[in-house]
């Protein structure tokens, strides 16, 4: 039985949706880095929220982890790498909070436009000031949106119902998808010119740390209005204070902080045209629900057919969901056992060529079920197809993806070029009907193998009684040959022959057949 920790508060639902699918689920939040590290060893499943910084060191601990699940969106508390690198996948609940999160930028924009939590303070104290709580309309206002993916466009949409003059920045969006929406795209330079209020809608990263930094805020409109309800870490607080001191920042409104909790004594929490609320963009009802049902129902998934949803650090993988693609990804992989059994010097390079519809567009998934079958037959970690790609490039392995159009034989056809400073191997694949996967070319050779089982691959000169003497060492030791692909280049010339046998061959039975005359480059593999 699968063993599942949840280790930060979570709606009730994420628990008895695992229990009423058998797992045994263990939900203790609140609990610290140091016993979770301890007790992590036996579970198969991690859920937090964002409060389990989830580090190298607690990752280290994970002997059985294959799933780390956010219920949300955001997944720096989480060291995604360090987490691949150990072949776990990590996944969010995409679209969960979605709209959580972009009704509350508007709950923010408003209040920071009508000082409404200033003005509330105010009335508590029994004052009545009206003069000083004037405010600015929306309407007619140009409103900069950066990042426009999910909560971006939902922010966009709901603004333009205010009749606010849209412009944003994505790098990943086409300007026709940003016309659907009624954006109208810029660069981050005109973005931060031409915007009276600007909403952060990225995640934290290299890039968009200290995006919004004194530097940047120079290029700004005075009295630009800011929100963060996105990540902290994308303002830098201290450099937002000097600017709404001189005035080159009018107001702010932030949801997220650099430290959370904060720490109160900074000056941006006591700064009166800054607004605040405790990271509250996806603290709705329904949002919790929706995303601790989405986390517990993709973690059932994953578990009992391998589908994968919201998984961030290995793109690609949700193709193993469909069907079709399976018996490719079997071929992949033995492709990648059967060269890793062959190979003699140090592999610099691998050519992944992809020819069909259905292999371009799972070409990813095909590489890294590629590399698994290489790497987990030559290395002694677990490789799974999380972390193929990543031990590939650590060994300094470089892999090329290639959509190929050649192929006029076969409607999917996946080809492997494996280079060394001094040979090339070249395998190529398909599946006919449903599930019969073969190997249908080996370097200049046209045949047809059913990568399964115990191989055997040798090359001889094409003259008869060269089966009839390997025929015989087998015989002689007792193993069974099942079947037979021969491939020839001229008559004559050299060949390759590829036998499917029932028995693993030891190397005395590879040292006689090397030594019939005219036999070379023989190969037992095994998959
Ligand atoms: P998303 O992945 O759908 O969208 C992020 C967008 O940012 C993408 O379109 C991406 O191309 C773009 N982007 C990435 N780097 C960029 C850069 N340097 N410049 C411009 N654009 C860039 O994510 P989402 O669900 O819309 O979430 C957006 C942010 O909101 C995330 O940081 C998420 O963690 C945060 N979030 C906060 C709350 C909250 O409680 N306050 C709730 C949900 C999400
Ligand atoms: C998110 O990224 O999903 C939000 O910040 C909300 C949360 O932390 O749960």
């Amino acid at each position: 039985m699968k063993k599942i920790l949840i280790s930060d508060p979570i709606d009730k639902n994420c628990i008895s949706i695992l229990q009423s699918y058998g797992y045994s689920v263990l939900y203790k939040p609140g609990m610290t880095p140091e016993q979770i590290s301890t007790e992590i060893g036996e579970y198969n499943a991690l859920i937090v929220r964002s409060e389990t910084k989830v580090n190298a060191a607690m990752i280290s601990k994970m002997s059985s982890m294959e799933i780390i699940g956010r219920a949300g969106t955001g997944v720096d508390n989480i060291d995604v790498e360090t987490s691949t690198r150990h072949g776990i996948i990590v996944m969010n609940t995409p679209g969960g909070n979605t709209i959580s999160a972009a009704e509350h930028t508007m709950a923010l924009m408003l209040s920071m436009c009508r000082n409404v939590p200033q003005a509330n303070m105010s009335i508590r104290e029994h004052k009545w000031e009206r003069k000083k709580y004037q405010g600015t309309e929306l309407s007619g206002k140009v409103l900069g949106v950066i990042g426009l993916g999910k909560i971006g466009r939902e922010v966009a949409t709901r603004s333009k119902a205010f009749g606010m003059k849209i412009i944003g920045y994505d790098p990943l969006l086409s300007s026709e998808t940003a016309s659907k929406y009624g954006i109208e795209l810029k660069d981050l330079d005109s973005l931060f010119a031409t915007s009276d209020i600007i909403t952060l809608h990225v995640p934290l990263s290299a890039e968009t740390k200290y995006l919004i930094s004194s530097e940047n805020l120079k290029k700004c409109k005075q009295g630009v209005k800011i929100i963060n309800c996105a990540r902290g870490g994308i303002i830098n607080e201290e450099e937002l204070v000097d600017a709404l001191d001189f005035g080159k920042v009018s107001a702010a409104a932030l949801d997220v902080f650099e430290k959370e909790p904060p720490d109160f004594s900074q000056r941006i929490f006591n700064h009166p045209k800054v607004i605040c609320t405790p990271h509250l963009g996806a603290s709705t009802e329904e949002a919790q629900e929706k995303v601790a049902v989405q986390i517990a129902e993709q973690i059932h998934e994953f578990f009992e057919s391998k589908k994968m949803y919201g998984v961030v650090n290995a793109v690609g993988l949700e193709a193993l969901s469909k069907k079709e693609i399976l018996p490719y990804v079997t071929l992949a992989e033995n492709i990648g056992k059967i060269y890793a059994q062959m190979i003699r010097y140090p592999l610099k390079q691998i050519n992944i060529y992809f020819s069909g519809e259905m292999l371009q567009s799972s070409s990813s998934v095909l590489s890294s079920a590629v590399l698994k079958g290489l790497l987990s037959t030559l290395l002694t970690e677990h490789v799974n197809i999380v972390n193929s790609k990543i031990l590939a490039k650590e060994m300094g392995v470089k892999v090329n993806e290639t959509n190929s159009e050649e192929n006029s034989n076969y409607l999917n056809l996946l080809s492997v070029e494996f280079l060394t400073d001094s040979e090339r191997k070249y395998f190529a694949g398909t599946v006919f009907g449903n599930n019969e996967i073969r190997i249908v070319r080996i370097d200049d050779y046209f045949l047809e193998v059913k990568p399964e089982g115990y191989l055997l691959f040798y090359t001889n000169i094409d003259k008869p009684g060269m089966l009839a003497a390997v025929g015989q060492i087998l015989s002689d030791a007792k193993i069974n040959i099942a079947g037979l692909s021969l491939g020839r280049l001229e008559e004559g010339k050299e060949a390759l022959s590829v036998m499917n046998v029932d028995n693993q061959i030891d190397e005395k039975v590879l040292s006689k057949i090397s030594m019939i005359n005219g036999v070379t480059k023989v190969h037992s593999v095994r998959i």
